[in-house]
């Protein structure tokens, strides 16, 4: 079984001061998360849809998509968590307590954020968790990364050609997502912040997807001024 969890429960500090989080917000006429949503609904490899989002907005997410998507028992709305790994163990919850998965059932995590996937990352997605059981999308990194311990001084400038940036979704095998999740120390879960981060620290092979540089995570009010100016050129 494939499962999507579009992680919306943050509420884009970076954004600044607006009325909703952000991922709220119009993109064209209607909702980014409503954008993101639509891209997984039309993909019937989906058992479910799990979308994930700050409690007090659950009603108003599910009516956005009654509204945009239709009523339809593929999509659930639920509360997400305090940080973005504690969202995506909230959907794993979820689907351990509806379905009977086993080690073959895959879950697709995405940014609410992320409007412009395409269907072929989304399928790639699909194809590298189920074979090999994770994987990051990613693009090649356009600029020189230059690593700084302190914030002062530079100690090193990784070779270009090895350097990638993370995008999502991020794809895994749920039960053995769950179990390296359990295997964390208290102070492991509060630094990770990236989802494939679990495997890597584990010492588990995860997969590069090709992402698109269209991609992109709309994060600052400048993000979506450019989503905006792309969602006209589409
Ligand atoms: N996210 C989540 N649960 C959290 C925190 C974040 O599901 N507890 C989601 C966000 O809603 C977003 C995605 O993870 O769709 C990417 O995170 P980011 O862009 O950092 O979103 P925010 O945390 O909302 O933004 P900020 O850091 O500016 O507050």
């Amino acid at each position: 079984m494939i499962f999507a969890a579009i992680l919306a429960g943050g509420i884009g500090n970076r954004m600044g001061n607006v009325e909703k989080p952000k991922q709220y917000l119009l993109l064209g006429n209607k909702p980014i998360i409503v954008h993101t949503i639509e891209k997984f609904f039309i993909n019937d490899k989906f058992e479910k849809i799990i979308v994930l989002c700050p409690k007090p907005w659950i009603k108003h997410t599910r009516d956005l998509v009654d509204k945009y998507v239709g009523e339809t028992d593929r999509i659930a709305v639920i509360e997400g968590g305090s940080v973005r790994n504690e969202t995506i163990m909230n959907a794993v919850k979820f689907i351990e307590e509806n379905y009977e998965i086993d080690g073959e059932s895959v879950i697709v995590t995405h940014d609410s954020v992320r409007p412009f996937l395409t269907h072929r990352i989304i399928e790639e997605n699909i194809e590298f968790a189920g074979k090999y059981g994770a994987c990051d999308t990613v693009v090649p990194a356009t600029d020189t990364i230059v690593e700084s311990a302190d914030g002062e001084l530079i100690s090193s400038i990784p070779n270009r050609e090895c350097m990638f940036q993370g995008q999502t979704p991020q794809s895994f095998k749920i039960l053995k997502l769950k179990e390296l999740y359990n295997s964390l120390t208290d102070e492991e879960k509060e630094v990770l912040t990236d989802a494939a981060k679990i495997f890597v620290i584990k010492g588990e092979n995860v997969y590069l997807v090709e992402g698109e540089v269209n991609n992109i995570k709309i994060t600052y009010p400048y993000d979506l001024k450019v989503a905006n100016g792309m969602l006209k050129g589409e």
